[in-house]
């Protein structure tokens, strides 16, 4: 029984709960390591003034010390360190490798028995860590070692939560492999180790790299534990990578050394005539003040300090999640370290992974401030899916409009477009060219189409992107003649990349544009099922008949130019989620997609008990569901049905297909409409 709940959503990150004996706790969330006896700051401390929720302590250190202990098997490890919270303990595998203590040092399984006799909440398996700079078989060695002793350990785990940590170096094969491994034991929550030693050198990219090659095997249904992670610069990379709990020494580590921590980076203090932070610490005293300080008081503000600004970030990541704005607080991160920009660099490499968990459609807008966003994963859906699913591939005459600006478009190109209205798609297609790609007019308030801003600048290479983009898509669309709007934007520049066997016409106003179209006026009802048509395409991979959707009403807002909903005869079938562009589907809506024919992939089919529950209009319950496609992605709309598969209702994914079947807690579907 997975303990682990997802309420939200955005890139790989996942806005949980986790519950455990001593209570729930919101993730992604950061422990801070407590010394048994070390402590300055008490956990409760920790949790009263800066709102820590769970901390994490050494079981080694604890057994290793008489008196703890002594102490810790009569009062539990929450005696010990007077912490009524979550206790999460590691197992010392990190003390094992820090001061090369011997094989015979700690033994896996009466460590883990420790644990469980002094009630951690959860407890961590002696895994084998890896030094980045040895070679594969060692790396090889250790995995296989770190494997047995999980299989060993996890069948002593009783009533105790345990980790089980992925090892294998910077190898990401191995660390699949491990991760595979991993999945198939009864483990609770999975921490990615022998990463400490990676940060420490900045190699952000490696780290990267071994959290997708682990996460692309792990259960949904458990938390991913970063561990040792847990400088603020690193969180929201992390997080967005999947990683939901972090734990950092480094607050009291660094304050020992001056180090003042930052979101962006580590200052010494020595070097501060400022303190350029907004906590309560450096708003008492001044960089001089710190600086005379007498060392233990020093030590104990800058811990203060460290803990405040990693908090600090951890909570701007749950709410960059909440605001679906994760990816670009990942993106200025990025700005504050070359390395941190490579391995944002090295992320996108692996953008067919993300693009899987990313949420379709999200109210929020995109602000274009780099080369990063032409390469979002939005972006890169939205391009694949225009490539794969955009309705008409051929026509005789095309419109290319370079464009960064003006949302929507519709008011940035309104004549021309008052012409291509008139036309059927053989005849006339238009496409805007924008740096986030290539647009099709029909798909012009799909997100993230009409979301998007930009700036007037535009790098080189956003421009060369979108030349990669639009050539990719003119190799798919026949046109006989093209008409490029050649207008003062930075887009223009994209006609030089392009390479096509149609004749390409440059005009320079709008006027000249209207006076090459060739229009053979047909009905305006044309261009809106025109619409719909590429809309319930590019949504659903739906080919629908023209036939089947020319007697439905499509009702236009006079305001935007949009779509508000359409009808067939007095039935509603779908509404237009103002803020996405999306198509909402309403019962009738949902009968009628299965009558089309829309694939498995938009359906999820839940137990048979609960599907009154459904046709009540309550959500659907991950724990429910029977059949999910592996192909859906969260916050795709779908039809929800029972084991027959008639429609109980519809409503808008939360989860991923993939997602729903693992977890047994929270919502899978929130229901829009139902059967009632
Ligand atoms: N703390 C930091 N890194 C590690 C690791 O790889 N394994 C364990 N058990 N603890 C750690
Ligand atoms: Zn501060």
């Amino acid at each position: 029984m997975s303990l682990f709940e997802i309420r939200a959503k955005d890139g790989m990150a996942r806005l949980g709960i986790y519950t455990t004996k001593h209570g729930k706790v919101h993730t992604p969330l950061l422990m801070p390591v407590i010394h048994p006896a070390k402590s300055s700051i008490t956990p409760a401390q920790l949790r009263e003034e800066f709102g820590f929720q769970m901390v994490i302590t050494n079981s080694y250190i604890i057994k290793s010390k008489d008196k703890f202990r002594e102490k810790a098997l009569s009062e539990g490890v929450h005696g010990l360190i007077n912490f009524d919270g979550p206790i999460m303990t590691d197992s010392g595998t990190f003390q094992m490798y820090f001061h090369n203590l011997p094989e015979e040092e700690i033994d896996p399984l009466e460590i883990v028995d420790f644990q469980k006799s002094i009630g951690s909440d959860i407890g961590t398996i002696l895994d084998a860590f890896s030094e980045p700079n040895v070679g594969r078989q060692q790396v090889e060695h250790d995995v296989k070692k770190s494997l047995e002793r999980a299989k060993i350990s996890v069948g002593r785990k009783e009533d105790m939560l345990l980790a089980g940590t992925i090892q294998g170096g910077i190898f990401p094969d191995l660390r699949e492999h491990s991760a595979k491994m991993m999945a198939t034991m009864d483990f609770d929550v999975h921490p990615i180790g022998g990463v400490v030693p990676l940060m420490e050198s900045y190699r952000y990219s490696d780290i990267v790299r071994i959290t997708l090659a682990s996460k692309r095997h792990l259960p949904f249904n458990r938390p991913v534990h970063l561990f040792g992670c847990g400088h603020p610069m690193l969180l929201a990379q992390a997080a967005f990578l999947g990683c939901d709990f972090f734990d950092s020494a480094l607050y009291a580590k660094f304050a020992e050394s001056d180090r003042y921590v930052t979101p962006t980076g580590t200052l010494h203090l020595g070097n501060l005539r400022e303190l350029p932070c907004e906590c309560v610490v450096c708003n008492s005293f001044t960089a001089d003040d710190m600086n005379q300080m007498k060392r233990d008081e020093r030590v104990l503000h800058l811990m203060r300090h460290n803990l405040y600004v990693t908090i600090g970030e951890m909570k701007r990541v749950r709410q960059a999640i909440v605001d679906g704005k994760l990816f670009e607080l990942v993106a200025a991160r990025a700005r504050s370290h070359p390395n941190l920009f490579n391995a944002l660099q090295t992320m996108l490499h692996y953008v067919e992974q993300i693009e899987k968990e990313y949420p379709v459609a999200n109210s929020t807008s995109i602000l274009y401030t780099g080369i990063e966003n032409a390469r979002h994963p939005v972006a890169y859906r939205f391009h694949s899916r225009v490539k794969n699913r955009y309705p008409y591939s051929h026509t005789r005459q095309m419109l290319l409009f370079p464009d960064i600006g003006g949302r929507p478009f519709y008011e940035t190109a309104p004549l021309p477009i008052q012409e291509v209205r008139k036309t059927e798609a053989e005849e006339m297609l238009i496409l805007f060219v924008t740096p986030m790609g290539v647009i099709p007019w029909e798909l012009e308030h799909v997100y993230p189409a009409q979301q998007c801003i930009y700036p007037e600048y535009l790098d080189t290479e956003s421009i060369i992107s979108v030349g990669q983009k639009l050539q990719e898509v003119l190799d798919l669309i026949s046109a006989e003649k093209i008409i490029w709007l050649s207008r003062n934007d930075p887009m223009n520049k994209v006609h030089e990349l392009i390479n096509t066997q149609s004749a390409i016409v440059h005009t320079q106003t709008v006027s000249e544009v209207i006076e090459e179209l060739d229009i053979q006026a047909t009905t305006e009802k044309h261009w809106m099922l025109r619409k719909l048509r590429a809309i319930m395409a590019h949504q659903w991979n739906l080919r629908v008949n023209f036939d089947v959707i020319k007697k439905w009403e499509i009702s236009i807002s006079k305001g935007t130019g949009k779509m508000r909903h359409v009808k067939n005869e007095d039935d509603i079938l779908f509404t237009i989620v103002p803020t996405t562009g999306t198509l909402a589907p309403t019962y009738a809506g949902g009968l009628v997609l299965q009558d089309i024919g829309i694939s498995d992939d938009y359906l999820v089919t839940i137990d048979d008990e609960v599907s009154e529950y459904i046709i009540k209009g309550k959500s659907a319950l991950a724990k429910f569901v029977r059949f999910a496609s592996p192909n859906l992605r969260p916050g795709e709309e779908v039809l929800i049905a029972d084991s027959a598969k008639r429609l109980l209702g519809t409503g808008r994914a939360l989860l991923s297909g993939p997602e729903m079947l693992a977890m047994n807690r929270g919502v899978a579907v929130t229901t829009r409409h139902s059967k009632d």
